[in-house]
């Protein structure tokens, strides 16, 4: 997906110009991956833009920079901010929000205790990410890639390093014809696409791999076990053998940028009868009905952005 620019991006505590948030290449960054960010939807209600769980994903972002020792000059409520006040400025909605928390320019070794941190946000505009229509779903394979091992890179930080095993991921399932990957962790057992979390359906009952199968603590994963908990449907987090994908009723991902996206088949077999499964459905019907104002935001999981006119409206 090509990038379309806003006018501003927030850094450090003031928006700058697009053109001018640039860095050096000798920035510790460019060279050691030393970076920790988070994806953000903002979605267009009737009542004006709203991020979805802004405190959440912020509360993510200082998680990821702590395990790495990355010192933040902000708070979470500042963080938050600083995304109102980015989108706001930009005029631009819906849209996808990107903070950002990285090692500078200072030192060129490896060691990052002494190079300066920058903060950004940036907005722009992001349609669907997964596939086509919305009553189809997508086919994906197995990857040959294994997800990160434990206490080799931390699956609990969204950490751009991390990112280097999902491109992995994606450019092998592209290649071959699919949309997606799903990876295995280190013992062979299901752990996430490249960038989704994954959820089976049997026999009417929710599963999905716990985070100690090197998954990331998806925010999309949290509000789709407290709908389906609401809907009364069973939710339960176990390790899950790969064949399990092969013989779910219904597969399908979760993330901010895939949102509830069905799966077709893995690795070539259909899963169920191939069409979308009322779990599925039910659950989507649910948090779109949130994404789009069509249902009361009766988690708290909105926050509105003032803004004072729509650019290009
Ligand atoms: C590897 C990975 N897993 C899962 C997710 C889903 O997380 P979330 O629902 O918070 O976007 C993402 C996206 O951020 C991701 O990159």
């Amino acid at each position: 997906m090509p990038i379309k620019t806003t006018e501003k991006i927030w850094h450090n505590g003031k928006l700058i110009n697009w053109a001018d948030a640039n860095i050096h290449v000798m920035s510790h960054v460019v060279h050691y991956g030393s970076s920790v960010f988070e994806g953000v939807r903002c979605y267009g209600l009737p009542t004006g833009p709203a991020i979805f769980r802004a405190q959440e994903h912020i509360q993510r972002l200082l998680d990821s920079a702590k395990i790495y020792r990355i010192p933040v000059d902000y708070t979470r409520d500042q963080l938050v901010d600083a995304m109102v006040e980015t989108v706001s400025a930009n005029g631009v909605w819906p849209c996808y929000i990107r903070p950002l928390i990285m090692r500078g320019y200072g030192e060129i070794g490896v060691n990052p205790l002494n190079v300066p941190v920058e903060c950004y946000v940036a907005n722009l505009p992001w349609g669907q990410y997964l596939g086509g229509p919305e009553d189809v779903g997508v086919d994906v394979c197995v990857s040959s890639w294994t997800r990160l091992a434990p206490n080799t890179l931390p699956a609990m930080a969204k950490a751009g390093a991390n990112y280097m095993n999902s491109q992995l991921i994606k450019m092998e399932a592209v290649l071959n014809g699919y949309v997606e990957g799903i990876a295995l962790d280190v013992s062979g057992c299901v752990s996430e696409g490249s960038g989704e979390n994954i959820f089976l359906v049997r026999n009417g009952k929710l599963i999905t791999p716990p985070l100690g199968n090197s998954v990331l603590a998806g925010i999309t994963r949290d509000s789709v076990v407290r709908i389906a908990q609401d809907l009364s449907i069973p939710v339960v987090e176990q390790v899950i053998p790969r064949e399990f994908l092969y013989v779910a009723d219904e597969v399908f991902f979760t993330g901010t940028a895939a949102e509830v996206a069905p799966i077709r088949s893995v690795d070539k077999i259909t899963v169920g009868d191939g069409a979308v499964g009322p779990v599925t459905k039910a659950i989507r019907k649910e948090l779109f009905g949130i994404f789009d104002g069509s249902r009361p935001d009766r988690y708290n999981w909105l926050t509105p952005v003032p803004v004072r006119q729509k650019v290009g409206a």
